[in-house]
């Protein structure tokens, strides 16, 4: 046990299991370079206050780098785990922090002992989540502003196609097909502003705080929050190694977003549905059956769906793992990583799969347009007396006759006569039947964040800003 780095009041040696049990280094690896940064930061600050020479912190660095390349040689990605890169971890490492103290110090000798003075795995850890995870948002932020980007394009392209609009997924009035498809883009520009505001709280130092009591060596915090890009520095130390909230918060925006991708993915199923068959997915994003040849699934969306549950369920168990907890750091924060890794790896996927999936669809308007019948126009018969003076309560009554008419004669609102109009009420005059046009429908509601094609366009212009072009 003497190989351990907290060896020395041991005598005893630590169970394997308990070994496997303990060690988060298949994990947490994925910080290799938060970690190597974070402690190039704090090798200058301990050589600012006297702890190492010019030269001792020269070197420090140089080996703190040479670890740092061993992590990335053979890598792909800050993403994965790092099975054919340099790095060898060592049995008795723990985590990365340990991981690349030890190798810090076979490559550079004693001296590497020196650099956790004043330090506590417990700032270290929390200095790296908040750093990974810094970086990592900007690829969630590049996946977000993506497929808004295609959503909106679409909507620019397919203005024309009208189709029904559904409320407890019946068919209520016309619409475009343009502004469903904003419509779920304007969720995404909320989760785009939600995560932007997550940051300045993720962006706290808690470097310097030490194990809990803060650092005695008055390593210079601010110094240290420049060097590695923080907004601010924590200003308790108990906090600071305590305070796992920007998880939580990352984790309960990553439920939202993924809540949005989801019923998104709802509607993409039910419209690819043969009864529905107003989109056809491409065969990229799409599987088939191993026994009925003839299916093609929507796996993708589904998939969609289903991993808004398992993001979810990450935020839940970690506030659960929290409650409770004692101040300050406690072993228990150590399953912060796995529920934030897996939130973010598939949060950022499902952006991009989502991405592909709406890029590549195949749109049927002439399916749309069949499905679009006349007793969605009933909304508009009813306004067509309203303008001729009565009461919109009244006007609602005598267009449910209208429909109750129609449909006793098993036809379309457009068929009865301009005699069964009048024998409804007198205020009809033959333009009744122009009330019969889903275009004009559409164009009538041009008020702000309606369908009409002004108002299509205005909320492509409003999306398009959020994206900057
Ligand atoms: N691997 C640990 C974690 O993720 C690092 C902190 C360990 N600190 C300690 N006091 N044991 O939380």
């Amino acid at each position: 046990t003497k190989q351990k780095l907290w060896g020395g009041r041991f005598t005893g040696h630590t169970d394997p299991l308990m070994h496997t049990f303990n060690q988060s280094l298949a994990y947490d690896q994925r910080m290799h370079s938060a970690d190597i940064q974070g402690s190039i930061a704090y090798a200058k600050a301990l050589k600012r206050v006297g702890i190492l020479t010019q030269d001792e912190e020269t070197k420090m660095i140089a080996g703190l780098q040479a670890v740092g390349k061993e992590w990335q040689d053979g890598t792909a990605s800050r993403r994965f785990l790092f099975h054919n890169c340099r790095f060898k971890p060592a049995p008795d490492d723990e985590d990365i922090h340990t991981a690349n103290e030890r190798r810090l110090s076979e490559l550079i000798g004693p001296l590497g002992g020196k650099l956790h003075t004043g330090r506590s795995r417990n700032d270290q850890v929390a200095t790296d989540m908040r750093l990974w995870l810094l970086e990592e948002i900007k690829e969630v932020e590049n996946g977000l502003r993506g497929l808004i980007r295609v959503m909106v394009e679409r909507a620019d392209k397919e203005k024309d196609y009208l189709m029904p609009g559904y409320t407890h997924l019946q068919r209520g009035q016309p619409i475009r097909w343009s502004h469903l498809l904003l419509s779920h883009a304007f969720s995404f520009r909320s989760d785009l502003e939600r995560l932007q505001q997550l940051i300045p709280r993720i962006s706290v130092l808690p470097l310097g705080s030490g194990a809990l009591a803060g650092n005695p060596f008055v390593v210079d915090r601010e110094f240290l929050a420049k060097e590695l890009g923080f907004q601010s520095v924590a200003e308790n130390s108990l906090w600071g190694v305590g305070d796992r909230d920007f998880i939580v918060e990352f984790l309960m925006w990553s439920s939202l977003a993924m809540t949005h991708i989801s019923r998104m993915a709802e509607d993409l199923i039910i419209y690819s549905t043969a009864e529905f068959g107003f989109v056809t997915l491409s065969d990229a994003y799409s599987t088939g059956s191993s026994i009925m040849p003839q299916k093609k699934n929507p796996d993708s969306l589904e998939l969609l769906r289903g991993k808004s549950g398992r993001v979810f369920g990450n935020m839940a168990g970690f506030v659960m793992t929290l409650k409770g907890l004692p101040s300050t750091y406690n072993k228990d924060l150590q399953e912060d990583k796995e529920p934030l890794f897996d939130a973010l790896v598939n949060v950022s996927m499902s952006f991009k799969i989502a991405e592909g999936v709406i890029a590549t669809l195949d749109v049927h308007p002439e399916r749309m347009r069949q499905a679009l019948t006349m007793d969605v126009l009933a909304t508009d018969l009813a306004d067509y007396l309203v303008r001729k003076g009565i009461p919109f309560r009244e006007t609602h009554h005598i267009s449910g006759r209208a429909v109750a008419l129609a449909e006793s004669r098993k036809c379309q609102l457009n068929e009865l006569t301009f005699a069964d109009y009048k024998s409804l009420n007198d205020k009809f005059t033959e333009d009744v039947h122009d009330v019969f046009d889903f275009e004009a429908s559409v164009e009538r509601r041009q008020a702000i964040g309606g369908p009409s094609r002004k108002m299509i366009d205005r909320q492509i212009t409003v999306l398009r800003e959020v994206l900057g072009n």
